[in-house]
């Protein structure tokens, strides 16, 4: 499978063992950065990642940050994109059994490095259940939609 993997500052570690870890399982894998310690911005590495699966360029996504908060914030905009933060085993598998998710998010001071790679494993391995399509129809539908910036 082709999968891209992004990570800011926060993250190098995990990403690096996710990259590894992938790659040893013969995926395709494609670095979007960061590769240093030295504070960035994680829009600027999460998006072109998941601009890179709408373009149909990469199947999937792995996304890090601190919390997988803001990284999956960012994936969220990607038009066509569904990204699931995800804290543990059971919601890694969710993300793909119930959501479909093209990104998984994850953070890097939430799990450790094993169960970041464990988490990977399930949500790559889990299949999509097809009963719960008419739902993700129903997100598609609200794309696009406007929202105060300051509610
Ligand atoms: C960076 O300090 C931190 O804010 C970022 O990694 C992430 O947790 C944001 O959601």
């Amino acid at each position: 499978m082709h999968i891209a993997v992004a990570g800011d500052h926060s993250a190098v570690a995990h990403t690096r063992a996710i990259i590894a870890h992938l790659a040893k399982l013969g995926h395709k894998v494609q670095d979007f950065g960061t590769a240093t310690e030295t504070s960035c911005d994680y829009p600027d590495i999460a998006a072109p990642a998941c601009e890179s699966v709408a373009a149909g360029k990469n199947e999937r996504v792995i996304l890090v940050c601190g919390t997988g908060i803001g990284v999956s914030m960012i994936a969220n905009k990607i038009k066509g994109v569904r990204c699931a933060l995800a804290h543990n085993l059971f919601t890694a598998q969710m993300a793909r059994e119930h959501n479909n998710a093209h990104a998984l998010a994850l953070g890097a001071r939430i799990v450790d490095i094993p169960t970041a790679l464990a988490m990977v494993d399930v949500y790559l391995n889990s299949t999509f259940e097809a009963r719960h399509q008419r739902r993700l129809d129903k997100i598609a539908t609200h794309e696009g939609c406007s929202l105060p910036t300051n509610p």
